[in-house]
């Protein structure tokens, strides 16, 4: 009810509309139509009233809800279902919840702030309220489950797009996960999954944005190795318009995919905004650490590799350092 009278006074063009119409036109009584404003003032939605004409929206919040993503979304089916969070722990945890009841595909998990944050390895993702773009994506993908990696990469490709797109902001992708600006970290990327032999129940994308961050949001630690869209640009960047446009671009990026079965596709694209490739580099896996020369990114979405005795390896995962640049572990 709340958001049908949003769109009451949104599609009212600026111009007041009586409660009275509102609540004849809903079904609700005035008192009730007056306790969704208050709720939506709460929001951040300034809306004005006057004594004889009624309510008037002056203001629309940068928040991350579907009625605000909508205008800007030109999707089938990335985003068309938004649970949208005040806060919650984190918005993977949830989607993986979520997920174990039949779910539509393409559905996002959104908040406003995380009290849990996950990256990789176990680490904490700072994710204070309203700065950044916190969400998840929840797919079904029928693929194996080998291949569920790619996308990451999927991912990260339609990150940069967007980030180009909307903020004219030319980031790269470190392979696997990370989306950088110069040598400090502006995305983070956590690509879970649940699968049964071959068949995927379901993969979750998370999508970490460092939007309008500020240096004291991150801390004196943080701020050496992480950016945010503001802090790069100067100025704040529109949330609601950057998230949707990372939707965008990844349900085109996700359909090729799918229909391909391949990266391949947009795997040039991807290359050329490599923060990687051509680089000494050091990976850092469960396993083993090495150092080499990266070479390529191959059709598996796999780090190609030339070691120090000359022999070419491929990586499937570990964490990325551009030697001589960061060391990010
Ligand atoms: C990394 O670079 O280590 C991955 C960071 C991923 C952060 C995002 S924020 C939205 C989603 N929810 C989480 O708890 N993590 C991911």
């Amino acid at each position: 009810m709340k958001n049908r009278i949003l769109e009451e006074l949104k599609s009212n063009n600026g111009q007041a509309v009586s409660g009275e119409d509102i609540s004849k036109k809903l079904g609700i009584s005035r008192t009730a139509v007056w306790k969704h404003i208050k709720k939506l003032r709460g929001e951040g939605y300034v809306i004005e009233s006057q004594t004889n004409s009624g309510y008037k929206l002056i203001e629309n919040p940068d928040i991350l809800s579907l009625s605000e993503l909508e205008p800007f979304l030109y999707t089938g089916f990335i985003g068309r279902s938004i649970i949208y969070l005040d806060n919650v722990t984190s918005t993977n945890t949830y989607a993986k919840k979520a997920a174990e009841e039949p779910f539509e595909e393409g559905t996002v998990i959104i908040a406003e702030e995380q009290t849990a944050g996950k990256g990789r390895l176990g680490r904490l993702w700072v994710s204070p309220k309203g700065k950044g773009i916190w969400m998840t994506i929840m797919l079904k993908p029928d693929i194996l489950p080998v291949d569920a990696p790619k996308l990451t990469i999927a991912a990260a490709h339609a990150v940069v797009k967007a980030f180009l797109r909307c903020c004219r902001l030319d980031a790269r992708i470190k392979w696997p996960n990370d989306i950088t600006v110069g040598s400090k970290k502006i995305c983070g990327i956590l690509t879970e999954m649940s699968a049964e032999g071959d068949e995927i129940k379901y993969v979750v994308i998370g999508i970490g944005i460092n939007a309008n961050i500020g240096l004291e949001d991150f801390g004196p630690e943080i701020s050496n190795i992480a950016t945010s869209v503001k802090l790069e640009s100067g100025r704040c960047v529109s949330r609601k318009a950057l998230a949707a446009s990372v939707l965008n671009e990844f349900e085109e990026v996700y359909k090729a995919f799918v229909r391909d079965g391949s990266i391949r596709s947009f795997l040039n694209e991807y290359k050329d905004k490599s923060a990687v490739l051509g680089k000494e580099i050091r990976i850092i896996s469960k396993k083993e650490e090495i150092t080499g020369f990266a070479l390529d990114i191959s059709e598996e979405g796999h780090l190609v590799v030339r070691l120090a005795d000359g022999s070419v390896r491929d990586i499937m995962s570990g964490e990325v350092s551009v030697r001589g640049v960061h060391e990010y572990i």
